[in-house]
């Protein structure tokens, strides 16, 4: 992970002034724990807190997880931001102005160049001659001239006709493809739009800049919906399409909504819920709950009123419950959606709704038709059961206990039982890992060692380690990667390393390393590196030993002198080590 062209000054005079605990603690509770400060991590899900905060070292670390990193990785990982914009973001904050050409990337900065004329075209064609059938279908569905630009709806007229534009404003077609405005042709020659004929709905990022696009056919061509493909600006599972103006609007409103449809969230908008968010044609991730959570403490569900919107709309609320919020799930009638609900009932129809808004244990029960209607089925202990799954989800355990109550009032079973159930679900699921994504294997105990040398000795003994210490002393990737990324870092002159330019495993085992000791002494630098030279000539004398075996007459002798030679300084410098 590079960060672009970001001057180091730059980087260093942003990490100078802020503060970790600071930042973090916006997202995190924290609690004083010593000289550090702890929480429930963001990035697991736990029930007592094992996430770290240093003010010291300005890293945080999780015992449970792993997960670790400084205030940029922090921002990355949570937010989903990439380097360039955590650097913006808590530059903006300091009120540092970023050298030019620092963030955003180079590269970023031209695909959201694109994407911003892309919308600019799309919205002058639906005020265009070649827009009217697509306005029309706009007005049956009451949203007129105003309401469309509002909602900077536009129409993508297809063929070529965007590549056509782009170019014509110096794009080349591999930033038009990068960007998901185009797709290649079969044959491999040229590119041609990849939203044809369809209404454009424009997905912001969090400040409120195009980064891709939702597009709706009006006839029966292809999927109803078209959603632009992940991009280095743009992605799915992070981004939240209205979120900028739910945050604004939570501040009155002190909710946030989500909906599954760009109708939906357009009709809820244009009635004055502006605090709604929807999906961009995915299930919702963790990553999009937190940031639901950010917006405010009162987060609703509102899926299609059919079985599958509601099966979707319990799963959405375990993803919220799973990252400690405490969601709602609004009922929307028999074969209605949020569109037609508002439309037929209005705002305040709506909102009487959200006033009965049921926590997702009495939701989950009136979808099989309450308790009653379970055991009649002969279904009740499979509904019990999924609902423990569902409340065992939260990561609050204040939410937990008033699920766990809830249920036990409707079903009968006692809160004892309940948690038994809980507990034996959650021993059963740890003897079938498989959630954890795929990861390097960390660093090794040496390769430990050796970074923490680097990153924790002072800046006087740093240089004869660097000059000692080669990649190819470490024993893993992860330990190699680190150490190149610490090294080029220190060779540009940063005082102290950003975590955020390597990858996460990476940072992840930097940072546990700096949160498990203290710092190196001169003399511990002066072990290390000994124990490098050593180990060094341990492995040249092996290769030397195998060479021996086939040489003969002169190099033999060479080699045997060597032998000798190395012995002998590995004997006076033998400290014991082992290693
Ligand atoms: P809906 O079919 O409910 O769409 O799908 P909608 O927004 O209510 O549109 P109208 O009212 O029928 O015009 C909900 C969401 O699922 C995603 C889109 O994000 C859509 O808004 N979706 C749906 C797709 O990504 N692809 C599809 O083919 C259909
Ligand atoms: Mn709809």
């Amino acid at each position: 992970m590079t960060a672009g062209g970001s001057g180091m000054d730059d980087v260093e005079a942003v990490r100078q002034a802020v503060d970790i605990v600071d930042v973090v603690g916006r997202y995190v509770g924290l609690k004083h724990a010593g000289r550090d400060y702890k929480g429930l991590c963001p990035f697991h899900r736990e029930k007592t807190p094992s996430f770290h905060v240093s003010p010291d070292k300005q890293v945080y670390h999780c015992f449970g997880c792993g997960a670790g990193g400084d205030v940029f990785t922090f921002l990355m990982r949570y937010l989903g931001m990439s380097f360039p914009e955590a650097l913006e973001e808590l530059a903006g904050e300091a009120g540092i102005t970023l050298s030019r050409g620092s963030a955003p990337s180079g590269r970023g900065k031209a695909l959201r160049d694109i994407t911003e004329a892309a919308q600019a075209f799309f919205q002058r064609s639906l005020e265009g001659d070649g827009g009217r059938g697509a306005r029309s279908y706009l007005e049956g569905r009451g949203i007129g001239a105003e309401e469309r630009r509002t909602l900077g709806l536009g129409w993508a007229p297809g063929g070529e006709s965007l590549c056509a534009h782009l170019r014509s404003k110096g794009f080349s077609e591999a930033q038009m493809v990068e960007a998901g405005m185009a797709s290649r042709s079969d044959r491999g020659r040229g590119v041609y739009d990849r939203f044809r004929r369809r209404l454009t709905f424009p997905i912001a990022d969090r400040r409120g800049r195009p980064v891709s696009f939702g597009a709706r056919t009006l006839g029966e061509d292809g999927p109803k919906y078209l959603n632009g493909p992940d991009t280095p600006i743009y992605s799915k599972g992070s981004i939240l399409y209205g979120y900028r103006e739910a945050r604004e609007a939570a501040r009155d409103l002190d909710m946030v909504v989500l909906v599954e449809g760009y109708f939906d969230h357009a009709r809820l908008y244009l009635a004055g819920i502006r605090s709604v968010v929807a999906t961009c044609g995915t299930a919702l991730t963790a990553d999009q709950a937190r940031r639901m959570g950010g917006i405010s403490d009162h987060v609703y569900v509102c899926y299609d009123g059919d079985d599958s919107g509601r099966r979707s709309a319990v799963k959405a609320a375990e993803v919220m419950l799973s990252q400690g919020l405490n969601p709602r799930i609004i009922p929307l009638p028999d074969g209605s959606d949020p569109d037609d609900f508002v439309a037929a009932e209005g705002a305040e129809g709506f909102m009487d709704l959200v006033g009965r808004a049921r926590n997702p244990i009495e939701f989950g029960l009136d979808l099989v038709g309450g308790w009653e209607g379970a055991r009649e089925s002969g279904r009740g202990v499979e509904v019990v059961k999924r609902l423990v799954e569902v409340a065992g989800r939260s990561a609050d355990p204040l939410v937990e206990e008033t699920l766990f109550r809830s249920l036990s009032e409707s079903t009968g079973y006692t809160m004892d039982t309940l948690r038994r159930e809980r507990d034996h679900l959650e021993e059963s699921s740890r003897r079938s890992p498989g959630e954890h994504p795929e990861r390097p294997p960390g660093p090794s105990r040496r390769d430990s060692t050796l970074l923490w040398a680097i990153l924790s000795c002072s800046a006087e003994d740093r240089g004869r380690l660097l000059e000692a210490v080669e990649a190819a002393d470490f024993d893993t990737e992860t330990g190699r990667g680190a150490f190149s990324s610490l090294q080029s870092q220190f060779a540009q002159g940063m005082e102290r390393p950003a975590l955020a330019k390597m990858d996460p495993s990476q940072a992840d085992a930097c940072a546990a390393i700096l949160s498990d000791r203290a710092a190196a002494a001169p003399e511990d630098v002066d072990r290390v590196i000994a124990r490098v030279l050593r180990r060094r000539m341990r492995e040249q004398r092996r290769r030397l030993g195998r060479r021996l075996a086939e040489a003969e007459g002169v190099e033999k002798r060479k080699i045997l002198e060597e032998l000798s030679r190395l012995s002998g300084r590995l004997r006076e410098t033998d400290g014991g080590d082992g290693g």
